[in-house]
């Protein structure tokens, strides 16, 4: 599955969101190694700050069934990571990033271009 593929997915996955306060809608795709997809969509909450990033949904949705840093291959996104996911995509360690940037370009990022010098705990 293509990073365009993933990002249809997310595009489709993004009706779910659950988005009252902001009215924007994203979507999230991730692709197992395995070949599974998982979907998540951003679930917001009238506490604001409790509310919840698409591609945290979708993420959480795959390590419910199992799945650890290193099983997750790729992601497709309708919006830009914010900078928290972004510690999260690293965390998962997934090869590629497929998002709709600002511009408006759909492109592919590794999460270390998105976060570099990121965050570990020291061994
Ligand atoms: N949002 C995401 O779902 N993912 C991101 O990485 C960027 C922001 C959501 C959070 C909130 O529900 C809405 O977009 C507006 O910030």
């Amino acid at each position: 599955m293509t990073g365009e593929e993933l990002y249809e997915r997310a595009a489709k996955a993004a009706e779910h969101a659950y988005a009252p306060y902001s009215e924007y809608s994203v979507g999230a795709a991730v692709l197992t190694r395995d070949g599974h997809v998982f979907e998540g969509v951003n679930v917001e909450n009238a506490a604001y700050p409790l509310g919840v990033c698409a591609e945290k949904t979708a993420i959480a949705k795959a390590v419910s069934e199992g799945y650890k840093p290193g099983d997750l291959e790729a992601i497709g996104i309708t919006a830009s990571p914010c900078g928290g996911c972004r510690q999260w995509l690293w965390e998962f360690r997934l090869d590629t990033v497929t998002f709709r940037n600002s511009d408006g370009a759909v492109v592919t990022r590794t999460p270390a271009e998105l976060l570099p010098d990121a965050w570990d705990l020291p061994a």
